[in-house]
């Protein structure tokens, strides 16, 4: 209803412009013009749209907030344009005014849905600059853990949002594979497991994950191991061939695992690890003295960072090289940030940047995005933006753990969400004494499984902690996956048996009962979240409508004949029902969720 609302936007201004001549002029020369400040309506009882300007206009027009109102009702009424999308406006309350569409200015807009493949979203303009959404980002030679599973699942439904939009996505994966530790972990395998630096495969992740661990302990405990690494990072830095080589193998060796994690989860991400931005950091470190930002503290390169307020910031300076001469994780990300905006082919030519992670890191980036800004490297109407999620906790509200108490492998999680999946679908079929083969039970399972993780990460408030829970993620009920893919399913079936032409409807639709109304409100919203999430970068959103739309759905079917309703009835309701799975499939869909047909 984006494009409805626009118009009414217009309409409801000018009618308030011409109510108010005098102040409307004088406003528009102060530079700000007369709001009607018209809005979706925040309850159904209030119609579709409601003008709550007159209360804040009071003031200016002086007059009574209902009396403004009642002038800009007047005008309303008296328009032949406004008349044809709106019945006549009511005032409600101290002078908001309620605004409902004509019902059938709003069953010609389900008519136009059906038709068109977008659903009523617009697209974005065909020269849209590139939007980097950084997300999954997980470190090479350490596990992938559920903070990452986290990233990747809410990037991967931003970027799908943003690409539907029609922005063309940089889906940029941010490995940690530079730094110290790569000096560690080479000395180390050199001693204990030199096949691993000479051939591919010759360890696993697991392995490498333990030799990892070693290594640290042997950095922080034996001042000879501890020099020699130095050396050995120095080495590759420098592009020694052989620690090059040593590194590439270790890269590949973690690379392989995530990507496993990336296929069955269908996730697409181009590797761009922290070791692009090498050749970059000095230039950096070289911008940032030039436009006066860099001070020396304790033998490092650091910028202070300034509050809101434009005074000294107590937040500590983010350093930018090290007293030892290296640089860090925050010159990497500044590196990355300068390249990314810079205009192709020196950079991405990106105008936003969206990075997942936990809020752990808000104060790394937000120090990282204000020392960017004061260099000059962000571009006029440039956005950077950290999406941050809180903790993943185990049902007891603790930091997530296996049983003996080890750190969960996105492996086992994955796989134990499918194993349920199908346990649940096998106790299901016995139930309903239903016979089905194999390939069936594997793919409604892994489907099941694999949605329950994605949808259960998604549907929460991605700012809070949230607690991980099998049992509740794979509930038919309530607002889990499963219960979205059933209504899919369910409608499908009503489809099926209502005609192959279901909903492929030629006449016009009527629609008579309040339950009908209801549902094609519910539809007709579907754009204006679609909107919503790409400004916000809240998945939830699409989930909460997603849900209200089932549930809308099911009120609707329950209580309306469908394929035992009359003509036109009976082939208006189906066009409900067809718009109805498409719009869940379209919006599942962008949250990385395949549907079914049956399950
Ligand atoms: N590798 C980091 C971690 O595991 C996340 C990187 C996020 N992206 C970035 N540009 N800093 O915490």
């Amino acid at each position: 209803m984006l494009l409805l609302f626009k118009d009414l936007i217009a309409l409801v201004e000018a009618a308030l412009n011409r109510a108010f001549p005098e102040a409307a002029d004088a406003a528009v020369q102060a530079g700000r013009p007369l709001d009607p400040q018209l809005a979706p309506a925040s309850r159904p009882e209030f119609g579709d749209f409601q003008a709550n300007g007159a209360l804040a206009l009071a003031k200016p027009l002086r007059q009574a907030p209902r009396q403004i109102a009642a002038a800009i009702v007047a005008e309303l009424e008296a328009d032949a344009a406004f008349a044809a999308l709106c019945l006549p406006p009511e005032i409600a309350g101290p002078g908001f005014i309620n605004l409902t569409l004509r019902p059938e200015v709003l069953a010609e807009e389900v008519s136009r849905r059906l038709a068109d493949p977008r659903l009523g979203v617009p697209a974005v303009a065909a020269d849209a600059p590139p939007v980097v959404v950084d997300f999954s980002s997980p470190n090479i030679a350490k596990e992938m853990h559920v903070g990452h599973l986290r990233s990747t699942i809410i990037g991967d439904a931003l970027a799908r949002v943003l690409e539907f939009r029609g922005h063309p996505v940089r889906r940029l994966n941010h490995v940690g594979d530079w730094g110290t530790q790569f000096g560690m972990l080479i000395t180390h395998l050199r001693e204990v497991a030199p096949e691993a630096l000479r051939a591919a495969d010759a360890v696993d992740l697991g392995d490498l994950v333990a030799f990892y661990r070693q290594a640290k302990a042997r950095f922080d405990s034996d001042e000879a191991f501890q020099a020699a690494s130095r050396e050995e990072v120095v080495k590759l830095q420098g592009g020694d061939p052989v620690s090059l080589k040593a590194w590439g193998l270790l890269c590949d060796q973690s690379r392989r695992e995530f990507q496993r994690i990336y296929d069955r989860l269908d996730i697409r991400l181009a590797e761009r690890g922290e070791s692009f931005y090498n050749p970059f950091l000095e230039a950096v470190v070289e911008d940032l003295a030039a436009a006066g930002l860099l001070v020396e503290d304790q033998g490092a390169q650091c910028v202070f960072l300034v509050g809101e307020d434009g005074q000294p910031s107590p937040a500590p300076p983010v350093i930018v090289r090290k007293s030892d001469g290296g640089f860090n994780y925050a010159t990497t990300d500044l590196a990355a940030i300068r390249y990314r905006f810079a205009p192709a082919p020196q950079g991405d030519g990106a105008r936003r940047l969206i990075y997942v992670t936990d809020a752990g890191q808000a104060s790394h980036f937000a120090g990282v995005f204000q020392v960017a800004r004061r260099a000059g490297w962000v571009p006029e109407g440039g956005r950077l933006e950290h999406v941050p999620f809180g903790l993943v906790q185990g049902e007891d509200g603790r930091k997530l753990k296996t049983r003996a108490g080890d750190t969960v492998r996105l492996k086992d999680l994955l796989d134990e969400a499918v194993e349920r999946a199908e346990a649940d679908l096998r106790r299901r079929l016995a139930e309903e004494g239903r016979q089905e083969d194999e390939a069936f039970v594997t793919q409604v399972a892994t489907t099941v499984g694999l949605a329950a993780v994605k949808y259960a990460d998604l549907s929460t408030n991605r700012i809070t902690n949230y607690q991980f829970s099998f049992d509740r993620m794979l509930a038919l009920q309530g607002n889990t996956a499963p219960y979205l893919l059933y209504a899919v399913v369910r409608i499908a079936g009503i489809a099926r048996r209502g005609g192959a032409d279901a909903g492929d409807i030629t006449g016009p639709l009527v629609f008579t009962e309040p339950q009908e109304w209801a549902l094609v409100r519910q539809l007709l919203q579907f754009d204006r979240v679609i909107l919503e999430v790409e400004e916000e970068l809240l998945p939830n959103r699409l989930c909460g409508y997603l849900f209200e739309l089932s549930q809308v759905f099911n009120r609707f079917y329950d209580q309306v004949p469908v394929l035992k309703a009359e003509e036109p009835a009976r082939a208006s309701r189906l066009a409900l029902c067809r718009l109805t799975a498409d719009t869940l499939k379209l919006g599942l869909g962008l949250l990385g969720i395949p549907t079914l047909e049956r399950m």
